[in-house]
Formats: C-alpha cells, sequence, structure tokens
C-alpha cells in the first residue's frame, strides 16, 4: 500500500499553512516544543500504567508476585530491598502505590499540557485578532465594496477557534506517531511475523475505513457553505429590515429565511447521521483486524514458543492501540484539510492581492498652496466600464467649486479619487504641481474634511460623533458648531442632549439630522480643503439656506468641493463643472455659466 494513498501530500501543504498561521499568531515556537514534548511523556506514562496492568492480573491469577519485581522501573527499586520485598504482600501493596503515582503523574502531566496549549492559544487568539483588525484598517474602500460583513466577522470568530485546534492537531501527531513506534517496538519483540501481519491488514482497514468517510468530509463542506449562505441571509435581511417592513415583504423574507435555514439543517443533520453510521463501520473493520491476527496468532502459537498466553494479551492490547493510532495518522491530513479553509481565509487576509490597498507616496503635505489640478483623468472601477473620461479642471485655493450633472456620472467618483479612497491613474491628479500619489495618504487627509453621500455614523452618541474628527475640540467650539449647523433645536429637544445615542446607522434621527451631524463633524475639523458629496439633499429649503451660507462664513478661506444641484448652494459657490456621461461638459464661474444658459438648461433636467 502505497505511503502516499495513506497520507496525502496535501497533508504538506495544509501543514505550512498551519506554520504560517503560527507565524502571524507569533506562537512560540519553544512552547509548541514543550507541548510537544509533555504530549509525549505523557503518552509514555499512560502506556507504562496500562502495561503495569498485565503483570498485575497474571500475578493474582498465579499467585506468583514474583513477576511484579521484573517490571520496568518498579523493578530496580525492588531489586535494591530483596528483605523488605520478600513479602509478597508488602510487594504487591508497594506496586498498589506505584500504580497510583503514575495516575497522578499522568494527571499532572496533563493538567501541565492543558495550561501549556491553552494559555499559548489565547495569547495566540490575542494576537491574532488583533493582526487581523490591523489588516482590516488598511484594505482600501474598494475591497468592502466587494466583500460582506458577515464574511469578515465569520474569519475574525474562527480565526481563535482554529488556531486552538491547530495546536491541539500538532499534539495529537505526536502522541500519536510516539505511541505508535513505541507499540510497534514492543510488537516486534514479542513477534515479528505477526507485526508484518499487522502491516499488512491495518492499511486495508485504513483504506476501507477513510472510503466509508470520504462522504462526511463532502458532506461537512456542504454545510459549512449552508451555513455561511444562512448567516449571510440572516444580515442581509436584518439591515434591510425598515425595507422589508415599508414594502410588507415579511412573508417573501421569512420565506427566504425558512428556505436557507432548512437547507442548512438539512445538510447538518444528514452530515450527523453519517457520521453516526460511521461509528458502527470502524467498529466492524477494527474487529475484523483484531480477529484476522488473532487468528494468526492462535495458529503460529502452535509452534512457536514464544507466543505465551501474557505476550499474546499484551500485543492483542497493543493491535488494539495500534488500531486507531495508525487511523488517527491517516486522517490527519482530512483534519488540517477541515481547519484549511480556515487557514486558508486567513492567509488571504495577509496577503495584499485585491485589498486595493493605498500606499501613497514619501512627500509631505504641510496644506494647499496654490491649486488642484485635475487633468485628463480616466478612471473606471470594471474594465469594462468607463466611468471617467477625460475629466480636466482646477480648483485654485479659496475656490468654492461646484460639480453638477446628473445621477451616475462620476461626481462622487471624482471625490472619491481626491479623497484617496481608490487609486487614481498616475499623472492625472495634481495638487500644487505634484502627482497626488506621490503624497503620504495620511498627511493629505490631514487637511480634508468631507461629507459623504452615504452618511457614516457610529452607534454612539451625537457628541461623540461629531468629534471623531477631532477629540479636541473645546466645548465652546461644540456649541457654535451646534448653532452652524443649525442642531441645537434638536439637541435642546432630546432628552440627554448631545450625549443621546443616535442607534445603529443613526436610526433614531432623521435623514436630515444624520446630515446636519455629518456636516458638523466635517467643521469640527476645521480642515483647509472641505469635500461635500450632496450635504443638503435631506434639508428642507430654509434649513438648506442657512446651511449653504457656510460657504461664504465658516467656508470662505477654505477650498471647498461641493457636489450639489440645488439653488441655495450653487448660488454661493464662485466656480461650477458640469458633468455629463463622464465627461465635464462645461467648466467655468458662475457667472460665464449663466451667461451661456448652461445652468438654466441644467435646472430643466432631472437630476438625483
Ligand atoms: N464601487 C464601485 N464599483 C463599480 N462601479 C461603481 C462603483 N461606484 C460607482 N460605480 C459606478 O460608477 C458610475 C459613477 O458613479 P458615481 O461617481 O457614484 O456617480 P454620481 O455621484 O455622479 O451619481 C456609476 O455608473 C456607478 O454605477
Ligand atoms: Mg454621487
Amino acid at each position: 500500500m502505497p505511503l502516499k494513498k495513506l497520507i496525502s501530500f496535501n497533508l504538506f501543504a495544509s501543514l505550512n499553512d498551519t506554520i504560517e498561521y503560527f507565524n502571524i499568531a507569533k506562537v512560540d515556537k519553544k512552547f509548541i516544543m514543550l507541548g510537544a514534548f509533555l504530549s509525549f511523556l505523557l503518552m509514555l506514562v499512560n502506556l507504562y500504567s496500562v502495561s503495569l496492568l498485565f503483570p498485575l492480573a497474571n500475578s493474582l491469577i498465579t499467585k506468583d508476585f514474583s513477576i511484579l519485581a521484573k517490571q520496568p522501573l518498579i523493578g530496580s527499586i525492588v531489586s535494591k530491598f530483596p528483605n523488605l520485598f520478600s513479602d509478597p504482600l508488602i510487594l504487591f501493596s508497594f506496586f498498589g502505590l506505584w500504580l497510583y503515582g503514575t495516575i497522578i503523574l499522568k494527571s499532572a502531566l496533563k493538567y501541565a499540557l492543558f495550561i501549556c496549549t491553552n494559555e499559548q492559544s489565547k495569547k495566540a487568539s490575542l494576537l491574532v485578532r488583533e493582526a487581523i483588525f490591523n489588516r482590516y484598517l488598511l484594505f482600501g474602500k474598494r475591497f468592502y465594496d466587494n466583500t460582506t460583513i458577515s464574511h469578515l466577522n465569520h474569519i475574525m470568530l474562527n480565526s481563535t477557534k482554529s488556531l486552538k485546534m491547530q495546536l491541539d492537531l500538532i499534539n495529537n501527531i505526536v502522541v500519536e506517531v510516539s505511541s505508535l513506534l513505541v507499540s510497534l517496538g514492543i510488537m516486534l519483540s514479542i513477534s515479528w511475523k505477526l507485526t508484518i501481519l499487522v502491516f499488512l491488514v491495518v492499511p486495508i482497514h485504513i483504506v476501507l475505513s477513510k472510503k466509508a468517510k470520504k462522504g462526511i468530509t463532502t458532506l461537512s463542506s456542504e454545510q459549512a457553505v449552508a451555513e455561511r449562505n444562512f448567516t449571510d441571509k440572516l444580515i442581509d435581511i436584518l439591515n434591510c429590515m425598515p425595507l422589508v417592513k415599508g414594502f410588507s415583504q415579511e412573508a417573501k423574507e421569512l420565506d427566504k429565511f425558512s428556505k436557507v435555514n432548512a437547507i442548512e439543517v438539512k445538510k447538518d443533520t444528514a452530515l450527523q447521521r453519517r457520521m453516526q453510521l460511521f461509528q458502527p463501520v470502524q467498529e466492524i473493520l477494527s474487529t475484523t483486524t483484531t480477529l484476522i491476527v488473532a487468528g494468526a496468532m492462535g495458529f503460529l502459537a502452535i509452534s512457536d514458543p514464544t507466543i505465551t498466553a501474557a505476550n499474546a494479551i499484551v500485543f492483542l492490547y497493543l493491535l488494539l492501540r495500534v488500531n486507531p493510532n495508525l487511523t488517527n495518522i491517516s486522517n490527519f491530513d482530512t483534519r488540517l484539510a477541515s481547519i484549511s479553509p480556515q487557514s486558508k481565509m486567513l492567509k488571504e487576509i495577509f496577503d495584499d492581492t485585491d485589498k486595493y490597498i493605498i500606499k501613497g507616496g514619501e512627500r509631505e503635505f504641510n496644506g494647499l498652496k496654490n491649486k488642484i489640478e485635475i487633468k485628463n483623468l480616466n478612471f473606471s472601477y470594471e474594465p469594462t466600464k468607463k466611468v471617467l473620461e477625460g475629466v480636466s479642471f482646477e480648483i485654485i485655493k479659496g475656490d468654492k467649486v461646484a460639480l453638477i450633472g446628473p445621477s451616475g456620472v462620476g461626481k462622487t467618483t471624482i471625490i472619491n479619487l481626491l479623497l484617496r479612497f481608490y487609486d487614481c491613474p498616475k499623472e492625472s491628479i495634481f495638487i500644487d504641481g505634484i502627482d497626488i500619489n506621490e503624497y503620504q495618504v495620511s498627511q493629505l487627509k490631514s487637511k480634508m474634511a468631507f461629507v459623504s453621500q452615504d452618511l457614516m455614523l457610529f452607534n454612539d452618541t451625537i457628541e461623540a460623533n461629531i468629534l471623531y474628527s477631532n477629540p479636541t475640540l473645546s466645548k465652546e467650539k461644540l456649541k457654535e458648531i451646534f448653532n452652524k449647523t443649525i442642531l441645537n433645536e434638536t439637541i435642546n429637544s432630546l432628552k440627554d442632549k448631545e450625549q443621546t445615542l443616535i442607534g445603529e446607522k443613526g436610526a433614531n434621527l432623521s435623514g436630515g439630522e444624520k446630515q446636519r451631524i455629518a456636516l458638523a463633524r466635517a467643521l469640527a475639523k476645521d480642515a483647509e480643503i472641505i469635500i461635500l458629496d450632496e450635504p443638503t439633499s435631506s434639508l428642507d429649503p430654509k434649513t438648506e439656506e442657512k446651511i449653504s451660507e457656510l460657504m461664504q462664513t465658516e467656508f470662505k478661506e477654505k477650498t471647498v468641493i461641493v457636489i450639489a444641484h440645488r439653488p441655495a448652494i450653487l448660488q454661493k459657490v464662485n466656480k461650477i463643472a458640469v458633468l455629463n456621461k463622464g465627461k465635464i461638459i462645461e467648466f467655468g464661474t458662475k457667472e460665464e455659466l449663466e451667461e451661456k444658459n448652461v445652468l438654466k438648461d441644467y435646472f430643466k433636467q432631472k437630476t438625483n
């Protein structure tokens, strides 16, 4: 039977993943060695204590206790005090105490092993989680566009579970392999012929049991997929609950949920059933193996005097151990393979491919001195669809520039590139004559404040959400900002004032209130470049008018880029860029565009 079939070579690939995993978790190699060593000692003590039971039973049956004095370790002590141990009762009692001692030693080793692997895996879990979170912080916006939160959550939660499984697995490998070698050594010393027979019969058993197990592996991966679909669906529905209610789709969602739920339960039931069926198959196979060897033993015993009754019992006992030993060893690849998806996911997290990490350059950015130039900017998210084509315009320091145009023409894309959310093509955007790619990303962002189209709010207090951009802002300044963003009335009407919790994604607030909090957060930062993506779209005309005044008061000295299409803001800016289908169709001062009648034409169109 080729070894390759018994232990698939995938084992080595999976082991490699495990080692990488340990490196990420900074698992101390010394602890792994110590754990393995303790496991090995435990196995020896285990085997030793069990091996003492046979002579004990033998001596009780034959009433000849001298055999006890011949056992390893205990024998050397007994032989030092021949007078004391000549009394069979003392010898028997001492033997009993000796057995007790081995059990205590075994328990102590087990505890030490637990401490060693458990503490280590807890410490490693801490580091693995931190390392994963650090990676999450690094990934670009585009990565998050294409990934579900439940998937990232799954990786985070399962990383620790599989870490513990891998540490246990290493110890198990040591135990199984070493115990196999020790057992085989003893078996060989009893009868090499029978040992060879064992080697002929046991592999057949393993191959058959592997065949029986194949279905389990397939079912187990199907069950994992079903479980993931279940959580993904659940989170998706929960996230859109207002929509479900708004369109009265409860029955339909229940139906969708029931489907994924039923599939998950069905797969799990099938898996459990298969696992239950596997146990009797395993038992029948191992009984067959034992019967074959026992039969051969009976046959050999006729002509071979070394096969005594005691030897035969020891041999069969060891065979019963070797059998699961070999099966376990041959199953290491499947066990590793079951952890392998986890290791793979983790490996993927630590690989930079498709993470859209924005690296930036080395150049310092100490503030805008002159202008931002967008020169022949072409951009697409997907290779097949152009989003921006040859976009060019300039933003002079202190300008208030509005980007207008129908929905989907690429307005948000332009500011996403300015904000370095996505990597922009080289030599397309220049700040003070230097390609934006050359600046340090963090320095660039430190000079910018923004309000995004989809408002991002933490499930925290109003104050915490506003101070997010500037935690050191004074109380007075914060009050001023409440005034400027017309938030004071809202805040005063709340029981906990600015300490009111706003709920998940600001669920306890109106759209306009959320928008004004996002604006307040941008104001709190007091940055010199302000980027606003439809900051007043949810406001009533009166509030919008007041907010628009910020352009000439609060933002007077600042450079502002604002996506807007309503007159209130457009009247307060000095330049306007009109976009259509990814191109700039007009750019100029408000007066210039008014002269060309562009704005009038534009307002006739329906915009977002
Ligand atoms: N993350 C993304 N991945 C792929 N396509 C995108 C992404 N974001 C926007 N788009 C596409 O790019 C085009 C421009 O989008 P956007 O800049 O948001 O338009 P606007 O802000 O002018 O309404 C749209 O066709 C949109 O579907
Ligand atoms: Mg947009």
